[in-house]
């Protein structure tokens, strides 16, 4: 892979980046769900660090700001995610099939992939895999629902069921699921936004028209860019 798909400061006001120099990455309704789940979801995960760390006595900004208390802001904004997710789920029941067949699909050659990765986040030279989702996206999924599945079932169950053994289970797996989803929606949120020089421009696979430019695609999925080229030209 050329370095100056990587180096080149000026590669994302490229005025060649025009409708041909760009690819479709996820359709809209997927886009509308992710920011509505990424709303919730740091709300949530700000408002339950806040409880978690004992601090409900004195509200935290977001609370100030809302005029509602930490508690109270968390079990609202907890109703909104496990509708959203409801809704998702019979609405676009097709897009989680393929979601969830992309995600578990693991191939020979997605180990050295992991063995190259560390280094290609900062030089943009990633290992080769065939997938939709990059060997470390399928393991990143994996964990997301799992990890934010638990949490709506066991959120939902504590804002009905008040105390008893029940509530004592439900605190503690909905606080490890916490404790396990936090690092990676941080990691996610740090690759996806682009910061790091292998992963530039790949913010735009879920934002505004949802088009990435076909050579940060490739940089990143380069045996999916390719299907679509050659769906594209067919
Ligand atoms: C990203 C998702 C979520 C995260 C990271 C999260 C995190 C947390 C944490 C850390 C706590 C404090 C536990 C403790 O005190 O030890 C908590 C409490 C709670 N969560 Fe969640 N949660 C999430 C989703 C939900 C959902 C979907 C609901 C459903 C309504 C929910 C309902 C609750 C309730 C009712 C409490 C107890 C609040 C209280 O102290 O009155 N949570 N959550
Ligand atoms: C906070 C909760 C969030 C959750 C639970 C979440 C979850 C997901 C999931 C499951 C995917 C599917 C593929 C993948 O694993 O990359 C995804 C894709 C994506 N997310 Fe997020 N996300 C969150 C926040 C964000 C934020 C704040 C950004 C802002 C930069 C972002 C940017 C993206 C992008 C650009 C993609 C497209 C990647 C692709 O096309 O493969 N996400 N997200």
């Amino acid at each position: 892979m050329p370095d100056d798909q990587v180096a080149d400061p000026g590669a994302d006001t490229d005025p060649e980046a025009g409708a041909h120099g760009t690819l479709e990455r996820n359709p809209r309704p997927a886009r509308w769900f992710h920011a509505g789940v990424y709303v919730t979801v740091l709300v949530l995960g700000a408002t339950g660090w806040w409880l978690l760390l004992g601090r409900e006595g004195s509200p935290s900004a977001l609370a100030r700001a809302t005029g509602v208390s930490d508690a109270d802001l968390h079990t609202v904004t907890g109703w909104v995610l496990a509708a959203l997710v409801a809704v998702g789920a019979v609405a676009g029941a097709r897009g989680w099939r393929t979601f969830w067949r992309e995600s578990v699909r693991f191939r020979r050659g997605d180990g050295a992939w992991f063995r190259r990765w560390p280094a290609a986040v900062l030089t943009g030279r990633f290992g080769r895999h065939e997938g939709r989702f990059d060997p470390g996206q399928r393991v990143a999924n994996l964990v997301l629902v799992a990890t934010l599945l638990a949490l709506v079932v066991t959120g939902v169950g504590l804002a009905l069921v008040s105390g008893g053994p029940a509530f004592v289970w439900l605190v503690r797996v909905h606080r490890w699921s916490t404790y396990a989803l936090t690092p990676v929606v941080v990691g996610h949120v740090i690759i996806a936004a682009g910061v790091l020089p292998g992963y530039r421009g790949v913010w735009r696979a879920m934002h505004l028209g949802g088009r990435l430019r076909t050579t940060d695609a490739q940089r990143v999925w380069p045996g999916w860019t390719e299907r679509q080229e050659r769906r594209r030209r067919r």
